[in-house]
């Protein structure tokens, strides 16, 4: 499969939902009151994997939040049975608020994040960075050193996001997605360095 992504819709996105035990659970307080008055969503929210019965709302929330080159049922159906996969999701009360799908290959260190998505009505209130967290844990727990990720250039909020957290700039892509636009990869190192 190509590697992508992260074309945001325009306008953004909406909401969609459910398997194991929860990886993080956030009090979401204290956003900006801007933001909170735009929307109307809950005010916590789990992250655990995802499962097979989650089939279906990641593929809405995939094809909500992605304007091409979006993971069809059938490719996300294998993720989520795959060892060299992880879903992890964000959900309140059944319905689901985002979710992260990350790659890992055999004997590497290098960890894939290749998908991250909020849905629209929920963006905003710390659920991308929760997924983001997790996904790292997913990643360090798995062994990995180091996570990569490729972003469309103009795709502010998530470049925002990833430089937030840690995240350096390794390579430019020209003409990288679909339609011609360019993607930068961005590399976190997830060991922690030791105090100057
Ligand atoms: C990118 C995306 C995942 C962010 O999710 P989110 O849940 O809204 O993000 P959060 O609320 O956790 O915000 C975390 C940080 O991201 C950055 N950010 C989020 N939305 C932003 C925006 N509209 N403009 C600028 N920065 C933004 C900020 O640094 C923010 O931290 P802050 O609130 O302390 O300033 C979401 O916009 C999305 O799903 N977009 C469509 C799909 C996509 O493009 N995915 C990313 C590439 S695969």
């Amino acid at each position: 499969m190509r590697n992508r992504r992260a074309a945001a819709v325009q306008p953004r996105a909406e909401t969609v939902r459910r398997r194991a035990g929860p990886l993080l659970q956030s009090q979401q307080r204290g956003r900006s009151p801007a933001r909170l008055r735009a929307v109307s969503i809950p005010a916590t929210y789990t992250v655990r994997r995802a499962g097979p019965a989650d089939l279906a709302a990641l593929v809405a929330l995939e094809q909500a939040s992605f304007s091409y080159d979006r993971m069809s049922p059938r490719q996300y159906r294998r993720h989520l049975a795959s060892p060299g996969a992880a879903v992890l999701l964000a959900e309140d009360a059944g319905a689901l608020l985002g979710s992260a799908l990350l790659f890992f290959r055999r004997g590497s260190a290098l960890a894939r994040l290749y998908s991250l998505a909020t849905a629209a009505a929920a963006r905003g209130r710390g659920i991308g960075k929760a997924l983001l967290q997790a996904a790292e844990a997913e990643a360090r727990r798995r062994g990995a050193a180091r996570l990569r990720l490729e972003v469309r250039r103009d795709n502010a909020a998530a470049v925002q996001l990833y430089e937030k957290h840690g995240y350096r700039r390794i390579a430019e892509l020209a003409a990288y997605y679909d339609d011609g636009a360019d993607a930068w990869r961005y590399e976190k190192s997830l060991i922690a360095s030791p105090p100057p």
